[in-house]
């Protein structure tokens, strides 16, 4: 992802929104935040996803993680679209939890680097990919994820690593394969033995590998 990497101060910048204009770090204020892209307004996997957002967005709340999508087209198309996904989500009389960014002239696409070379609007010009950036209290990125627009997200794979980036940033550990909440977690390699048996009170196993070397490392939190 070109321009922004993991730990980056995200930028602040200003933008026309479902709910009027924002500048972005004042959105966050003190929150975990969540910002998703979409390709266009009035796509179906789009607004797949978007009614799926809408549906589990107490999760993201939940977790104090605030939300905002992100479509190329003006805020007016937004708006008539929202009605659209809210009855895709079965909540029809309801608005959408969270607002969408109005990126008509592309430029936060480009800044941001979320363009997708391989899909074109009409006109020939790039539509956006599905990014999803997560950014922290402390406005640095972190985590990144960029799939092509003919792909849909998984929501519920966003909250699983919103657990994971909240629980180590408390901890030292680091969450192995499809690690969900509750699950044993992993000691990280740069923990020596004794600082891992004072830190971890429930005690740490570690599982024999061919090689000898002690480095599967588990203990619960
Ligand atoms: C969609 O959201 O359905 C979509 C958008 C752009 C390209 C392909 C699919």
């Amino acid at each position: 992802m070109p321009g922004l990497l993991l730990g980056d101060e995200f930028p602040n910048f200003e933008a026309d929104t479902t709910i009027g204009k924002i500048k972005f770090h004042d959105f966050l204020g003190n929150s975990w935040g969540v910002l998703f892209s979409h390709p266009r307004d009035f796509t179906p996997v789009c607004t797949t996803e978007l009614a799926c957002a809408a549906q589990i967005s107490n999760e993201f709340t939940k977790r104090g993680v605030k939300m905002i999508a992100l479509s190329i087209d003006s805020v007016e198309d937004h708006r008539s679209w929202i009605k659209d996904v809210m009855a895709v989500s079965s909540e029809a009389d309801h608005t959408l939890p969270f607002p969408i960014i109005a990126d008509d002239k592309r430029e936060l696409s480009v800044q941001l680097g979320m363009l997708d070379p391989d899909e074109k609007d009409k006109d020939g010009l790039p539509l956006t990919a599905r990014c999803v950036f997560v950014i922290g209290p402390d406005k640095k990125l972190k985590l990144s994820i960029l799939y092509p627009a003919t792909t849909g997200r998984n929501f519920n794979e966003l909250l699983r690593v919103i657990d994971s980036l909240q629980l180590t940033a408390q901890k030292k550990v680091a969450t192995p394969v499809d690690w969900k909440p509750g699950d044993k977690v992993m000691v990280i390699p740069s923990l020596s033995d004794s600082e891992a048996t004072a830190l971890f009170p429930k005690g740490v196993t570690t599982k024999d590998v061919p090689s000898g070397k002690k480095y599967m490392r588990y203990t619960q939190i």
